[in-house]
């Protein structure tokens, strides 16, 4: 522990090396009054080259070793899952006083904070992946557009800010995740986004932090090491009030649904590889599968009054992120009058013409695999499922299928499917808010924390803004 001032009172964490300690718990002030130093941010610049990658890749497609079978065989739950009698009672003789028998993690063995597997490297790489993004992303964003552009939209100089204040808590972010990850951990790279003015670059923030968010809601619980995700879940939390804001400066009511749901690596990784150009020579690479867009073609737009009343009003699939380009003046909520139509940024806003509704029809098309995509264009999109029959609406905590109607497939792929009546508990609308939508081959029943056994089902994927 080199740099670690061994000061009584001062509790250091050790992780790869003593330069990557992160302090925590320090209580060097109430023993000493010696200052302690400012642990160190891993390298970043400020504003990175932005636009899309025209040079040819020196390597393609995703990391991988050698592949067992197509698919992970689906199994009962373990013997001992229902034996715990959950009466209220204790079961067990406690190890200290006011402390119940069990927990993972609870026995006095130190805590190391690195990852312990192939997993939770890929996890946490990606979930690196995602903040550079952030962090590039909101500084351009201000950098770009001009305080007359932001107050257009209601977005004044302390809201800024807040903006500026969000991208250096990712600089914190990619601290955290890159000291746990040690020296290959990847790096900053160069972007480009489907964005041309304010109400595009909110919108695609509030879609972006949102799978960033449910991206890693998905895998945490699933990590080996339960100390990295202790400091990865203190990290996410700062990301879901990133989305909520982003949410309420897009005029949103901002957070309609009762829970967030949880992804799939590789779908936080197909919704976020787009908008990645670039990355360093030695960058170190993902296993995670690059799925198909899905272009969801009268995607709910919030910057209009009527959002349902749409067509083709988009910046391109994957993210499906809100263009004003066809919107007239007087359809755009932000200057419309009345409570309920007013969409200038604000803690909340009532939707009054909601977004989207149960029997609404969707219209889709979806990419054929094959094509290249994310940093340098080096990784190829992939579906081992069969012809698409189900959209898989993929919302708080459920996972619904309707089936897909007027199925075209050729040049281009298309079909409409009829948006769900289901509530996740009475009073609350399983379908709401910046949500997923995937394209698959079977309405294979899974939950929360087994979503990812539809991997092998899904043809492409889609954010889908249903409230
Ligand atoms: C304590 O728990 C850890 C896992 O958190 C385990 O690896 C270790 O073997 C346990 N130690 C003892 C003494 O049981
Ligand atoms: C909304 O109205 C204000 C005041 O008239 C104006 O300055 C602003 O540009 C308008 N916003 C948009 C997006 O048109
Ligand atoms: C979405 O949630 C909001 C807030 O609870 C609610 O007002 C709205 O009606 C919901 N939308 C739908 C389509 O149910
Ligand atoms: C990606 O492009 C950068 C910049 O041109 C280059 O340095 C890097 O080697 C490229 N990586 C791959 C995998 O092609
Ligand atoms: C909003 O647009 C939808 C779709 O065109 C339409 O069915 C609905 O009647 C409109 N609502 C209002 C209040 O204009
Ligand atoms: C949607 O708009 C894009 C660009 O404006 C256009 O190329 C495409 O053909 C349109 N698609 C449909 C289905 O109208
Ligand atoms: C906002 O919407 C809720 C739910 O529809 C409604 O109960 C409430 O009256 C609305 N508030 C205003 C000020 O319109
Ligand atoms: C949705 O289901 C609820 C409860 O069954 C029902 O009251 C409502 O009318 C349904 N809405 C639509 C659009 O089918
Ligand atoms: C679906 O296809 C049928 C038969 O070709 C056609 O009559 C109907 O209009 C189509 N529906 C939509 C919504 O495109
Ligand atoms: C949605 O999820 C909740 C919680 O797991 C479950 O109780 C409910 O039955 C699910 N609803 C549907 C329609 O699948
Ligand atoms: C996912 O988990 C649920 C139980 O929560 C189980 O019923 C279902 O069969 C599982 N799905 C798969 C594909 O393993």
């Amino acid at each position: 522990m080199a740099s670690s001032t061994s000061v009584r009172g001062t509790a250091l964490l050790c992780l790869i090396n003593a330069a990557q300690a992160i302090p925590f718990a320090s209580k060097a002030q109430t023993t000493f009054s010696v200052a302690t130093s400012e642990p160190p941010v891993v390298p970043h610049t400020d504003v990175t080259s932005h636009g899309p990658y025209t040079g040819t890749p020196t390597t393609t497609g995703a990391l991988s070793t050698s592949v067992l079978a197509s698919a992970i065989p689906h199994l009962p739950p373990p013997d001992d899952a229902y034996d715990y009698p959950a009466d209220g009672k204790l079961h067990g003789d406690q190890p200290a006083p006011f402390t119940p028998s069990g927990g993972l993690g609870t026995n006095g063995s130190e805590p190391v904070y690195r990852v312990q597997s192939d997993f939770d490297y890929q996890s946490l790489a990606l979930a690196l992946y995602q903040e550079w993004i952030e962090l590039d992303l909101f500084h351009w964003g201000l950098a770009t557009f001009s305080d007359e552009e932001f107050e257009a939209y209601g977005i004044d100089a302390e809201d800024r800010f807040l903006i500026q204040h969000m991208a250096n808590q990712e600089i914190g972010h990619a601290t955290v995740i890159t000291n746990m990850l040690g020296a290959q951990a990847p790096k900053q790279c160069t972007y480009n986004y489907p964005v041309s003015n304010v109400a595009e670059f909110i919108d695609f923030n509030q879609k972006l932090t949102r799978w960033g968010e449910a991206g890693v809601y998905g895998f945490l619980p699933h990590l080996n090491s339960g100390p990295a995700a202790q400091l990865l879940l203190q990290s996410i939390t700062i990301e879901a009030r990133q989305q909520l804001i982003f949410r309420q400066f897009g005029g949103n009511f901002p957070m309609p649904e009762w829970h967030t749901p949880g992804l799939p690596q590789s779908w936080a990784w197909t919704l976020l590889a787009p908008y990645i150009s670039s990355c360093p020579a030695d960058q170190t690479r993902l296993v995670w599968q690059n799925f198909p867009a899905l272009h969801v073609l009268n995607q709910p737009n919030p910057a209009r009054i009527n959002g349902s009343d749409v067509w083709n009003e988009t910046t391109g699939g994957y993210a499906n992120t809100l263009s004003t380009a066809d919107i007239p003046e007087d359809e755009l909520c932000v200057n419309a009058t009345g409570v309920g139509s007013n969409c200038e940024a604000a803690i909340s806003n009532n939707r009054s013409i909601p977004l989207s509704y149960p029997g609404r029809q969707v219209f889709l098309e979806w990419d054929d695999p094959g094509k290249v995509v994310g940093p340098n264009n080096s990784y190829v999109t992939s579906a081992s499922c069969g012809q698409p029959l189900f959209a898989a609406w993929v919302s708080q905590l459920n996972v619904t299928y309707t089936p897909l109607q007027n199925i075209s497939l050729g040049d281009v792929n298309s079909a409409y499917t009829v948006q769900p009546n289901m509530s996740t508990w009475e009073g609350d609308p399983a379908v709401n808010g910046t949500m997923f939508l995937a394209l698959t081959d079977l309405d294979l029943y899974v939950t929360p924390y087994n979503l990812s056994m539809l991997n092998p089902h899904v043809a492409a994927l889609a954010v889908y803004q249903a409230g």
